[in-house]
């Protein structure tokens, strides 16, 4: 049967096979491209060919075994350990990150790419390994256009959305960091939340969907964040940080009645009062990103 260019077996290696090489590997296969594998702990390798991916015995090896070259470690100097040693033989192949790093990591593996033969693409996957493969997941890139567009057809498999955000290899990296940050803070708001309620005799469960419901609220806001951001104009139509910062004095009472870490809560009203004393409590919640955007803001 002719097979479309998504479809189109193209040979791949997926070098780093933890949780999520592992991911990458299976949607690979499941998506018919012939699949090398190789990890640094070789035992990592056996539930993939025993779902038909090749094991290379070797990172040399690999390499060699596949145009298309898919690193998922932990981190760039992980893989630059595994691919530093084998010099010119990445040459003429297309490299693709897809584990966690830094921009500058980014860049300096470009480089090192580049002047080894190799083109490059930096990735950020946004979504879990169970995801891979899903239409859940996100995997943003960036690198040179042309070479994403060539590998697109191979690289959307792993997610419902694949994304080009630009040429400077650092982006992706910077958008990872960002959506890590919105995780992490999220994250960090429900549990202290659940800590405030489970000291009150109510459990988790009963504010999950509770939580679920006010986030929706929230993500309703970030378009008009956004704008009010870039234009630089924070106007406090709906409610003005001056309004915010009286409720951030009550959870932060609260959380000191409750003897529950009060920590997060008073970091968060202090950027809000330093705001305020700015001048800045008639506008809107938005205009904190001016705190955000001073490395000195913590320690003023
Ligand atoms: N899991 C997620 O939900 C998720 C989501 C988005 C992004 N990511 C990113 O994807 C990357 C991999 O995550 P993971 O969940 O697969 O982590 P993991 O299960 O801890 O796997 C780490 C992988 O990196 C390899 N590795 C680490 N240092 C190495 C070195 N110096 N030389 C060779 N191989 C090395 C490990 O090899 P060994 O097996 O030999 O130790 C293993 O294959 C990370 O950067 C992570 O931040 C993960």
């Amino acid at each position: 049967m002719p097979h479309s260019d998504s479809t189109r077996p193209t040979p791949v290696s997926v070098l780093g096979l933890g949780l999520m090489g592992q991911a990458l590997a299976r949607a690979f296969l499941r998506a018919g491209h012939p699949t090398t594998v190789w990890n640094r702990t070789p035992a990592k390798a056996e539930p993939l060919t025993a779902v038909g991916a090749a094991r290379a015995e070797t990172a040399a090896a690999a390499v060699a075994a596949s145009p298309l070259v898919v690193v998922c470690v932990t981190d760039h100097d992980a893989l630059r350990e595994v691919l530093e040693p084998l010099g010119r033989a990445v040459d003429g192949r297309v490299l693709v990150y897809l584990g966690s790093g830094t921009a500058s990591g980014a860049r300096e593996t470009a480089a090192w790419a580049a002047a080894h033969g190799a083109a490059y693409l930096d990735g950020g996957i946004m979504a879990t390994p169970p995801a891979i493969g899903t239409e859940e997941a996100l995997v943003v890139y960036s690198g040179p256009r042309e070479v994403f567009d060539r590998q697109e057809p191979v690289l959307r498999v792993l997610a419902g959305t694949t994304t080009h955000l630009g040429a400077d290899h650092g982006l992706s990296s910077r958008y990872e960091a960002a959506v890590l940050s919105l995780m992490w803070n999220v994250l960090n708001g429900f549990l202290h939340g659940a800590a405030l309620l489970t000291a009150s005799g109510v459990d988790a469960r009963s504010f999950a969907p509770v939580a679920a419901r006010s986030l929706e609220m929230v993500t309703g806001w970030l378009g008009g964040f956004a704008e009010q951001i870039d234009d630089g104009a924070f106007p406090g139509e709906d409610a003005t940080l001056t309004t915010h910062l009286a409720a951030m004095e009550h959870l932060v009472r609260e959380s000191e009645d409750l003897g529950v870490d009060a920590r997060l809560p008073r970091f968060i009203r202090d950027i809000a009062r330093r705001s305020v004393a700015a001048g800045r409590g008639d506008e809107s919640y938005a205009v904190l990103i001016d705190q955000f955007r001073t490395s000195a803001g913590a320690d003023r």
